[in-house]
């Protein structure tokens, strides 16, 4: 392996302890996802590098196929793993829970554990924030619950969102999602649920100028979309608008939430708050899939404030032990300096990452808020960019140059992937707590493989 520096590791497994029962071969399972899971997924994955099978994280959280080779993870499990993959601080708090003997499920549906994090999170979050959470275990789960939150706490039955958004693929979410493949086969879609121009200020106004909006939805930076910011300008607007229209503003936070941007939330510091938070992917410290819900006791109530509505919003596996005390461990992690640390080495490595690659013909542009980047290339038309060039037709017409530079950084030791919508941007999310020098290696990896790319265009 060359850029990621070092040589081979062995690729020995840690041993199961005493008493415990052996787990199932990897490899016996990436060969059982081919024939039983999705064949085409895994073809995918070999075409953007990953023919490898990865079956180890090494002690400086690398991951470690089975030949010994080491990946950077840059988009940390999809921004999942952003205390690095395998936590120790998560598994140390999960094996407390199993090595004691209390309930993981509870009748009533009362869990302590959920009253302990949501009580965490709304005083992580911090003053004039958020006094009421629940909780459901996928991120698009905590996006249908603000939905129908909104509805229900409104009783108005329109939604806004924005185009370019990705909120999950659900109906509710998908009825949100940008125009593609994601959305695509499953129509007709949810009704009474619009989607506006990005950044749009006058067309959001005449949007909410019905009466009739229970919520506007946005996510503080849309990452499918190529990783683009919301405008300060439109954030106020958001803001004012939403509050005078009477509709409930919606920050779906489950990418740029708990400290990727360098704040505890994106929309910290918004002139106003969003009246609904969702949170998912890293509040489950990698290990448990886990999201929440933050509002206001005020709108909570408003829409199941009565013992016959109490429970019109429920999910089984909401608040179980195991996802709440990964959440509360990872809370723990979640420091102040952490999250200052995130801001400065964020922008420093933006700054890096654009100094290198300036002047080189298919750079675009160089975007994001602390730890979460995006590299944008220019669509070029050139053959040996082109998806025809690899022998995939049907993806044709767009330029491959973005899953070509994810290929090549793969091989050189980093994982990292294209945005959902915008092939053209690459995305990186890595852990927060990554070593700079690492970063400055990817750096220069990302140097020498874009211009490889640019001789070819
Ligand atoms: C902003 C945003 N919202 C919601 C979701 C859906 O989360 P999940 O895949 O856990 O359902 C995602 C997933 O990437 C996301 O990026």
């Amino acid at each position: 392996m060359s850029a990621a520096g070092d040589s081979l590791v062995t690729p020995a497994r840690k041993a199961a302890p005493p008493g415990l029962p052996s787990l199932p071969s990897l490899s016996d399972g990436y060969q059982a996802f081919r024939d039983f899971v999705n064949p085409l997924l895994a073809a995918r994955a070999e075409l953007m590098g990953e023919p490898w099978q990865l079956v180890r994280v090494a002690g400086d959280g690398r991951l470690v196929d089975v030949d010994g080779r080491l990946v950077e993870d840059l988009l940390a499990g999809w921004g999942t793993q952003a205390f690095g993959h395998r936590p120790a601080a998560i598994e140390r708090a999960l094996t407390a829970f199993l090595a004691g003997d209390a309930p993981s499920y509870y009748p009533s549906s009362v869990s302590p554990w959920a009253g302990l994090l949501a009580r965490a999170l709304c005083q992580r979050v911090g003053a004039g924030g958020y006094d009421a959470a629940f909780f459901a275990s996928g991120g698009t789960e905590a996006v249908e619950a603000a939905l129908k939150l909104a509805r229900a706490a409104t009783g108005r039955p329109r939604i806004l969102a924005l185009e370019g958004a990705f909120h999950g693929c659900t109906y509710g979410s998908l009825a949100m999602m940008h125009d593609g493949a994601y959305r695509a086969p499953f129509g007709p879609a949810l009704p009474l649920v619009d989607r506006l121009p990005f950044d749009d200020v006058a067309a959001l106004e005449r949007a909410l100028a019905g009466g009739d909006v229970a919520a506007v939805v946005v996510e503080p930076i849309q990452v499918e979309a190529g990783v683009r910011v919301l405008s300060a300008e439109y954030v106020a607007a958001l803001g004012e608008l939403t509050a005078r229209a009477g509709a409930l503003l919606v920050a779906d936070e489950i990418q740029t939430g708990l400290g990727r941007t360098g704040r505890m939330l994106a929309s910290d510091g918004w002139p106003r708050r969003p009246d609904v938070v969702t949170l998912g992917k890293a509040l489950g410290g990698g290990l448990m899939p886990v999201s929440a819900v933050l509002t206001r006791r005020q709108v909570f109530a408003a829409a199941y404030g009565t013992h016959a509505t109490a429970e019109s919003h429920a999910s089984t596996f909401s608040g179980n032990a195991l996802a709440c005390v990964a959440a509360l461990a990872g809370l723990e992690l979640l420091s102040d300096e952490l999250l200052q640390r995130v801001a400065v080495v964020g922008a420093r490595w933006r700054a890096a990452l654009a100094a290198r690659l300036a002047g080189l013909p298919l750079l675009g542009d160089v975007r994001g808020e602390g730890l979460l980047v995006g590299i944008e290339l220019r669509d070029v038309e050139h053959p040996w960019l082109s998806f025809e060039y690899l022998g995939l037709p049907e993806l044709g017409g767009r330029s491959a140059a973005g899953l070509m530079l994810v290929h090549r950084l793969f091989r050189a030791g980093y994982g990292t992937g294209v945005c959902g919508h915008d092939w053209t941007t690459l995305r990186l999310q890595p852990p927060l707590v990554i070593d700079e020098a690492r970063l400055d290696g990817f750096v220069d990896a990302c140097g020498r493989e874009l211009e490889y790319l640019c001789q070819l265009g």
